[in-house]
């Protein structure tokens, strides 16, 4: 089989490594891929969003199967686009990617089937907000209601701030939205839990934590994530159990009632509180960088997954996990996520790396033979083993070895299931 694979993050390389591995596979082509994905796939320069190119490129390079890593293709319809030419994708359409391309869909389709999750109110306008501020107790959170690339999110801990960000929303410092949800802060852990979901069907497909805040001790601005580590312990078959019935059914349900039955991979993102779980946000996609460290514990050929899920049998395919754990430390460029420079040269050429470590890239790019970085997330340090602190251990080493002088990253990583320093 040839196969495409859209986007450019340490996610895709994630991906397009187990791929790689399949004995189904005869080419990858990663649109537009990065220089980690070039060592295993075929680059291709290609605008994703712009479909009917994509098709083109689809076509000539005999590509029969289109994986989306990204959101953003997904919620402009990439899926839709493919399906009616006949393409096979794994992803969700249009209409169900919505349960991420706007938080007001998501909030009333969990109010209309009473899915656990913050109380909210979906605002048009000022007087709106005034009025859930008015009968709601700090901190709220302010969420815009369209992508926003991880930056439509504040939690406010005073009035003059929900009354800012409302309004820098409705001005439009968000171009996808023009509305706000409201919410209640919900305190408790957070936890990923994903799902490859087919129109009959899905299978659990590994949990995560990630760390979204850029400094150590969860100080900082959000990112879109600083590490990650699976699985995550806090996750128990009770509790699993109540994932599943009150959230992931449900949602499942209401998608085919409106004749958009969901397809692909799904993230539930939640907040447990007393071991129940509260869904915090839906993503139509895969994690980054939760990804990079639920592919290495991976023993099922992925393609075979995949292809279960294009025949609606994910109910036939038992998936084989390591029982080893994984974590992942992100390299990120000085200044992150503010402003930070591109095309600094990383000399990656004396590492080298046992069969349970990996370097997943994210930012970079090769210029002539240079390898650079291109982004603010730049390498995904990942270490497969038996606990969490060798694992870091192993981390911490490799990343003294790559001494990139442009970079930084947490040391704290995994602290919740790492008590000893
Ligand atoms: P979202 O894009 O909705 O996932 O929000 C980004 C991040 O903000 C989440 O990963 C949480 O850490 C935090 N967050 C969002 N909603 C809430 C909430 N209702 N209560 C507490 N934290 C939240
Ligand atoms: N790691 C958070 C996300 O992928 O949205």
């Amino acid at each position: 089989m040839n196969i495409a694979l859209i986007g450019s993050g340490g996610r895709e390389h994630a991906i397009c490594q187990k791929l790689s591995d399949s004995k189904l596979v005869n080419k990858i082509y990663c649109i537009p891929g990065n220089a980690g994905t070039r060592k295993i796939a075929n680059n291709l320069n290609i605008d994703s969003l712009n479909f009917k190119k994509l098709l083109i490129a689809i076509k000539f390079y005999k590509i029969d199967l289109v994986v989306v890593g990204p959101e953003l293709p997904l919620v402009k319809g990439i899926v839709d686009f493919l399906r009616s030419n006949k393409i096979k994708v794994i992803g969700p359409n249009k209409y169900a990617a919505r349960l991420e391309g706007s938080k007001a869909f998501m909030k009333a389709l969990c109010k209309k089937y009473n899915i656990p999750t913050a109380k909210f109110k979906v605002c048009k306008n000022e007087k709106g907000v005034k009025k859930f501020l008015a009968q709601n107790i700090l901190p709220i959170v302010v969420k815009a209601d369209g992508l926003a690339a991880g930056k439509g999110v504040a939690i406010c801990y005073s009035k003059k701030e929900v009354e800012k960000f409302s309004k820098e929303i409705f001005l439009g410092k968000f171009k996808n939205s023009k509305k706000l949800v409201l919410e209640e802060f919900l305190k408790g852990e957070e936890v990923s839990y994903f799902l490859l979901v087919d129109k009959k069907n899905y299978t659990f497909i590994g949990s995560a934590q990630d760390h979204k805040r850029v400094g150590e001790n969860e100080k900082g601005p959000n990112t879109g994530g600083m590490g990650a580590y699976s699985p995550a312990p806090i996750i128990n078959k009770n509790l699993e159990k109540k994932i599943l019935n009150r959230i992931v059914k449900p949602t499942l349900y209401a998608l085919k009632a409106k004749k958009n039955p969901y397809t692909g991979f799904l993230y539930v993102g939640l907040m447990i509180k007393n071991n129940n779980p509260y869904l915090i946000e839906y993503n139509v996609r895969m994690g980054d960088p939760e990804c990079q460290v639920i592919m290495p514990r991976l023993k099922t050929d992925l393609v075979k997954i995949f292809n279960a899920a294009l025949e609606n049998k994910l109910n036939k395919i038992k998936i084989k996990w390591s029982k080893n754990k994984c974590m992942t430390t992100v390299l990120c460029a000085k200044g992150y996520p503010g402003v930070y420079k591109i095309n600094n040269i990383i000399d990656l050429k004396k590492i080298k790396l046992s069969s349970k470590s990996f370097i997943f890239h994210a930012g970079t790019k090769f210029i002539e033979n240079s390898l650079v970085s291109n982004g603010g997330r730049v390498l995904n340090v990942v270490v497969l083993g038996s606990t969490f602190l060798k694992i870091r251990n192993k981390i911490f080493t490799i990343i003294k070895k790559i001494n990139w002088k442009y970079g930084f990253f947490r040391r704290d990583i995994g602290w919740r299931v790492i008590k000893s320093k």
